[in-house]
């Protein structure tokens, strides 16, 4: 029985593109972001799949190929050693599509908004590892179609593992969104049900979203603000002291 196991609340985690910025790769909206240049609805709707898979495609591949070359940073580190000290109670939602997460050592990473490193095919609608280059006439492994989409949640479709979530943040006693910006539904809505829920909630973000649900705001880069928070954590855990 590991000591957190009577001292501290479960712990939900979501994680949004600003943790892995510091890794390189970028985030989604602000200056120089994904979106910059791009139209959402050119490469992150099914509409705008179906009107030019290829551009989509390229825009997945290259993608791809920066977070394949990207390396967990010490934010990514800090959560897997919180994850490692108490494994049953701690849970990590990720929007990122990015593996850096599991490179860092977490497991069971929820990939809420889908992986890099998946295809989902539109006829059989199977979703199979896609490590190499994606062109949108490649066969579907399954059933042989030539209707492979990029694994990823576009806008206007149901994310991953809801059902999970709702269940975690119910039973959390503390939930930490890190570099989300709180803007996309329905990540954004998961800091109310926790609070709802009687969680202690914290924000770690360069820019404090100012949403009132979150008791506690850390400003900063999460690679420099999460780990001594970690070690708070974890340092209190061994004095069997309740940190929350
Ligand atoms: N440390 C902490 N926070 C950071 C850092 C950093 N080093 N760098 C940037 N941030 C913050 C930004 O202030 C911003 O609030 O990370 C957030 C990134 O916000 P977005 O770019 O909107 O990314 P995200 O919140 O993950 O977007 C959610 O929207 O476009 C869709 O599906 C896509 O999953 C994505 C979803």
């Amino acid at each position: 029985m590991c000591a957190a196991d009577g001292v501290f609340p479960e712990i939900a985690v979501l994680t949004g593109a600003g943790i892995s910025a510091e890794s390189g790769l970028a985030t989604f909206r602000g200056a120089g972001g994904l979106w910059n240049g791009r139209r959402v609805e050119d490469v992150a709707t099914i509409e705008g799949f179906k009107k030019d898979p290829d551009t989509v495609w390229r825009f997945y591949n290259s993608l791809k190929k920066e977070t394949v070359a990207a390396l967990p940073n010490d934010a990514h580190k800090a959560l897997s050693r919180l994850q490692k000290a108490y494994p049953a109670k701690v849970s990590i939602f990720t929007q990122n599509v990015d593996l850096l997460h599991e490179k860092a050592g977490t497991q069971n990473v929820y990939h809420i908004h889908g992986r890099i490193d998946r295809a989902l095919c539109m006829n059989c609608m199977r979703s199979n590892p896609s490590e190499s280059e994606i062109t949108f006439d490649a066969p579907c492994p399954f059933c042989g179609k030539p209707a492979l989409k990029p694994d990823i949640v576009f806008f206007g479709e149901v994310p991953y593992y809801l059902d999970l979530v709702q269940q975690k943040l119910s039973s959390c006693g503390v939930f930490i969104a890190v570099g989300t910006s709180g803007v996309v539904c329905p990540a954004a809505s998961f800091v109310f049900t926790a609070k709802e829920n009687g969680a202690k909630t914290f924000e770690f973000n360069t820019e404090p979203s100012g949403n009132p649900a979150f008791d506690t705001a850390v400003t900063g880069k999460a690679g420099e603000t999460l780990p001594p928070f970690v070690d708070k954590i974890l340092s209190a855990v061994e004095r069997q002291e309740n940190l929350f």
